[in-house]
C-alpha cells in the first residue's frame, strides 16, 4: 500500500495516526544520483521517487515536511562542492520545518510539535515528504512561528547572529558587507541597525541597489561601478569600518579587507564566486594587524554554553514571530517541480528563497 493511494482514502488529520501504525508506507521525495560541478547538468542528477518512509531511531523523529528551502549549501551540495559528500543515492535538502508524526524511544514527547531541522548527517535530506531527524538537529518551536519562516530558521538567522557577535565584540562602528541581497546579510543588517552599527552593503546587480534602499539600507556599492575601490575606501574611513563579512571570495574579499581601518577583520563565511581569496594588499596583514578568519555555523554552536543554543534560538523565534525580522520568501515550488523551483532561485537570489513543498 502506498501513501498516494493512501492520501485519496484519508484525511491529513489521520495521515499522521497511520504513520504511526503503518512503516510500509512510501512517499515521493527528489533523489540525488549524481555530483555535477556544472549546475544544468547536477539538476539532471535530480529524480523524483517514490520510496519508503524512514523509521526514527531512539534519538530521532519522523517529521511531516512543510516546506524546505534551496540554499546555497544545497546548490553546492549537488555539485558535489560543499564540504558534505554524502553516498548516493540520497534524499538532498538539509533545512525544513514541519510536524514530528512519529519518534523513537527518547523522543516520544515531541509528537505533535512544531520543529525546524538542520539535517547534514550522512543520511537522507529534507526534499521528500516526510524526513527523519536527530534531536540535535532541531529546534522546538513556538506555536506562534509560522512553518514558512520556520523552514529557513535554523541555519541564517543564527549565522547572523553569530557574525554580529564578532562584530560586537570588536565594538565595531560600522561593518562591510557581500552578497547584500542575500537573506543572511538581511538579518545581518537588522541586527547591526538595532546595535547603532552602520553597514556598506556590497551587491552586484543594479536593482539589488533599488531593492535594498527600499528596505533601509543607506550605504549600498555595486562591486563593479566606477572607482568602486575608491568609494569603499572612502566610506569605510569615514564610518571607522573594522569587520567585513565576505561571502563571496575572489577580488572582493581583497578589496574588503584593503577598505577596511587598521585592527580589522575579513570574516569569511561563504564562496558563492567558487573562487580562491585575491587582491589582499599585503601591508595591511603586515603593517596594519588586518586579519582574516573564517566563520561556520556548526564549529560556533558547538562552541556555545550549555543553555545558550536554546536562549539565542528563543530570542530569535520572538524576532520573527514579531515580524521584527524575516526570511524573504520569492515562492514556492512542489516535488514534482523542484528542478523549475532551482533554476528560479538561481537566476534571482536576492529576490528570496523558493520553498520546496510537498
Ligand atoms: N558559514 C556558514 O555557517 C554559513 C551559514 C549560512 C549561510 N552561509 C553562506 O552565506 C552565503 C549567503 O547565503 P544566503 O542564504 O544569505 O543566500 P541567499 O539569500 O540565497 O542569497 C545569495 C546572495 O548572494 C549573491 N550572490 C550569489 N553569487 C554571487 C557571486 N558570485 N558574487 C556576488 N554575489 C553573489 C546573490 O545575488 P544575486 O541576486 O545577484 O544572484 C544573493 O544576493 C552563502 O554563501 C551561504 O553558503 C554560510
Amino acid at each position: 500500500m502506498i501513501w498516494i493511494l493512501q492520501k485519496k482514502r484519508y484525511s491529513k488529520k489521520s495521515a499522521n495516526l497511520l504513520m504511526v501504525e503503518n512503516q510500509d508506507i512510501k512517499m515521493k521525495s527528489i533523489q540525488l544520483t549524481s555530483y555535477n560541478k556544472n549546475i544544468i547538468r547536477a539538476m539532471l542528477g535530480l529524480k523524483l521517487v517514490e520510496k519508503e518512509v524512514g523509521k526514527p531511531g531512539d534519538n530521532e523523529v519522523l517529521v511531516k515536511m512543510h516546506a524546505s528551502p534551496c540554499n546555497p549549501s544545497d546548490i553546492a551540495f549537488i555539485q558535489g562542492t560543499y564540504n558534505i559528500v554524502k553516498s548516493l543515492p540520497v534524499v538532498p535538502g538539509f533545512e525544513g520545518s514541519g510536524v514530528v508524526v512519529e519518534a523513537g524511544e527518547n523522543a516520544k514527547y515531541l509528537i505533535g510539535k512544531k520543529i525546524s531541522a538542520f539535517v547534514q548527517s550522512d543520511s537522507e535530506g529534507t526534499w521528500a515528504e516526510y524526513f527523519v531527524v536527530n534531536l540535535n538537529d532541531l529546534i522546538v518551536l513556538q506555536d506562534e512561528m509560522d512553518l514558512d519562516q520556520a523552514a529557513c530558521f535554523t541555519v541564517n538567522p543564527f549565522t547572523a547572529f553569530g557574525l554580529l557577535e564578532i562584530a560586537l565584540l570588536r565594538e565595531s562602528k560600522a561593518i562591510i558587507q557581500n552578497a547584500a541581497g542575500g537573506q543572511v546579510a538581511a538579518i545581518v543588517r537588522k541586527m547591526a541597525y538595532e546595535n547603532g552599527i552602520e553597514v556598506i552593503d556590497i551587491v552586484r546587480k543594479k536593482e539589488s541597489v533599488e531593492l535594498l534602499e527600499s528596505q533601509g539600507a543607506k550605504h549600498v556599492l555595486i562591486e563593479d561601478e566606477e572607482n568602486f575601490q575608491e568609494k569603499l575606501a572612502s566610506i569605510s574611513l569615514n564610518l571607522r569600518a573594522n569587520i567585513a563579512f565576505d561571502a563571496v571570495g575572489g577580488n572582493l574579499s581583497g578589496s574588503m579587507l584593503n577598505a577596511l581601518i587598521p585592527d580589522a577583520e575579513l570574516v569569511v563565511y561563504g564562496g558563492l564566486s567558487g573562487k580562491p581569496i585575491e587582491n589582499i594588499d599585503v601591508m595591511g596583514p603586515i603593517f596594519q594587524n588586518k586579519i582574516i578568519s573564517g566563520f561556520n555555523l556548526i564549529d560556533w554552536k558547538a562552541d556555545l554554553e550549555d543553555d545558550e543554543f536554546e536562549k539565542i534560538s528563543e530570542h530569535l523565534q520572538n524576532k520573527f514571530i514579531s515580524g521584527d525580522y524575516e526570511t524573504v520568501i520569492q515562492g514556492s515550488t512542489t516535488l514534482e517541480n523542484t528542478v523549475k523551483g532551482l533554476r528560479d532561485y538561481i537566476t534571482n537570489m536576492s529576490a528570496g528563497k523558493i520553498l520546496i513543498r510537498p
